[in-house]
C-alpha cells in the first residue's frame, strides 16, 4: 500500500476538552510528521458583513462552516500537497486576511465541534473520537475561556448559550456520537484513552507505510 496520512477527527460540544485531546495526542507525536487542523478556522468569511450582523450569526449550526474549502484542504493535505489555512479571529467573529502556510503531514488531526456532522469529513477520518463531557462542566468552562480568551462577557456568554449553543448542541452535535469510534469521557485527563489513541495511531502509520 502507498504512503497515506491519518486522518484523525475529534468532535465534541463546546467546552468539552477537544483541544485538549488534540493536544495530548500531538505532544506524544512531537519531532514526529503531525499537524492540527481547527474546523473553526473554517467559519465562513464574514468580513464584508458589518460587526453587528456578524454578532447576529449562528455559529453552532453546520451552515456556518466552509466545510467546501475545508474537505478541498484535507484532500490536497492527503496527496501531500501544502494548504494556506485561513486564521480566525473570535474577537472580531471573522476570518482574518491571513493565512498561515501548511506543510503536508503524516498524522492530521481535525478537531471540531461539528466535524462528525459532514458526511464527506466523516469519510475521509481513519479514526473518529467523540469527547464527552457533561453540560455543566462545559458551560463552566466555556465562560472562563470565552471572558479570558476570546473577548467576551459573561452576560453574553451566557446569552448566546442559552439562545443558541445549547439548543444547537442537542440538534446538531450530540447526534453525531454515533459515528465515534471511541467515546472519550474527561478529555484531556483521559490518559488511558490518550495512550489507546497513540498506539492506534503508531499501528495505522506502520500499516500505511509510513513508520
Ligand atoms: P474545546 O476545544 O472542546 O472547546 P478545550 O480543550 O479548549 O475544549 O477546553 C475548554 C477550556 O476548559 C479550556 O480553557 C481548557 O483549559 C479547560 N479544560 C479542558 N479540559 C479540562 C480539564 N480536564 N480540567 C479543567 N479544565 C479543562
Ligand atoms: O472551541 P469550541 O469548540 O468551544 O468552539 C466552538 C464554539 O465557538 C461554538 O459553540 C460557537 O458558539 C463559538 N463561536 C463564537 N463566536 C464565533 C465563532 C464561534 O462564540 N465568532
Amino acid at each position: 500500500m502507498g504512503k497515506k496520512p491519518v486522518v484523525i477527527g475529534v468532535a465534541g460540544g463546546t467546552g468539552s476538552g477537544k483541544t485538549s485531546v488534540t493536544k495530548a495526542i500531538y505532544e506524544h507525536f512531537q519531532g514526529h510528521s503531525i499537524l492540527m487542523l481547527e474546523q473553526d478556522y473554517y467559519y465562513k468569511d464574514q468580513s464584508r458583513l458589518p460587526f453587528e450582523e456578524r454578532l447576529k450569526t449562528n455559529y453552532d449550526h453546520p451552515l456556518a462552516f466552509d466545510n467546501d474549502l475545508l474537505i478541498d484542504h484535507l484532500h490536497k493535505l492527503l496527496n501531500y500537497e501544502p494548504i494556506e489555512k485561513p486564521v480566525y479571529d473570535y474577537a472580531l467573529h471573522t476570518r482574518s486576511d491571513k493565512v498561515i502556510h501548511v506543510e503536508p503531514k503524516d498524522v492530521i488531526i481535525l478537531e471540531g465541534i461539528l466535524v462528525l456532522e459532514d458526511e464527506r469529513l466523516r469519510n475521509l477520518m481513519d479514526i473518529k473520537l467523540f469527547v464527552d463531557t457533561d453540560a455543566d462542566i462545559r458551560i463552566i468552562r466555556r465562560i472562563l475561556r470565552d471572558i479570558k480568551e476570546r473577548g467576551r462577557t459573561i452576560d453574553s456568554v451566557i446569552e448566546q448559550y442559552v439562545s443558541v449553543v445549547r439548543p444547537m448542541h442537542n440538534q446538531f452535535v450530540e447526534p453525531t456520537k454515533r459515528y465515534a469510534d471511541i467515546i472519550i469521557p474527561e478529555g484531556g485527563q483521559n490518559h488511558v484513552a490518550i495512550d489507546l489513541m497513540v498506539t492506534k495511531i503508531q499501528t495505522i502509520l506502520e500499516q500505511n507505510a509510513i513508520l
